[in-house]
């Protein structure tokens, strides 16, 4: 199994969408077989929360449900355990790399960011603190993203897809 988690500061607005629409390119790909994707969050205030109501929102327009997920804190063996840990901006990077196993981690730890280079964006902005529609952008911005990093995953260990990629 691929074992890939996204991490943002709070698990309720970016991480989730990431979370989200990962696994749906995955299974449009017919490899969710190959793949445990989860999210979590550098912080603890929303541990055990769904999703915000916006991302979940974005997410249902265009047809992804992440009303099932719940949002935890990271833990210092998911740098162990994950094979890929995607952050959302340079902080939750820094922060990812300031926990205690990150000498020994068995993942690649990069920001969502790199998936999607034509962006010039290192960071994929916070919407928590804005209006409602900034949370079009950031589904656009991961849309585009995990599309990139699906393909990285697939061309780095030579898998092809179930079926074409939409
Ligand atoms: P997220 O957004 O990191 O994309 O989930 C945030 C959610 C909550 C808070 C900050 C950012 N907060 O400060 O509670």
């Amino acid at each position: 199994m691929i074992k890939v988690l996204f991490v943002c500061l709070g698990n309720i607005c970016r991480s989730p969408l990431g979370e989200g629409l990962f696994r749906h390119h995955v299974t449009l790909a017919g490899l969710e077989d190959r793949f445990v994707i989860d999210s979590a969050g550098t912080g603890n205030w929303h541990v055990g929360e769904q999703p915000h109501v916006d991302s979940q929102r974005v997410a249902r327009n265009n047809g992804i449900d992440l009303s099932c997920q719940r949002a935890r804190q990271i833990r210092p063996e998911d740098l162990l355990e994950f094979d890929y840990i995607l952050a959302m901006d340079s902080q939750n990077h820094m922060d990812i790399l300031g926990l205690h196993t990150a000498s020994q981690a068995t993942a690649v730890i990069k920001r969502m960011m790199d998936f999607a280079p034509e962006r010039g964006l290192g960071d994929v902005p916070d919407p928590y603190f804005g209006g409602p529609e900034g949370f079009e952008y950031t589904y656009e911005l991961l849309d585009e993203a995990s599309r990139g990093l699906l393909e990285h995953i697939l061309a780095e260990r030579a898998i092809s897809k179930g079926q074409q990629v939409r």
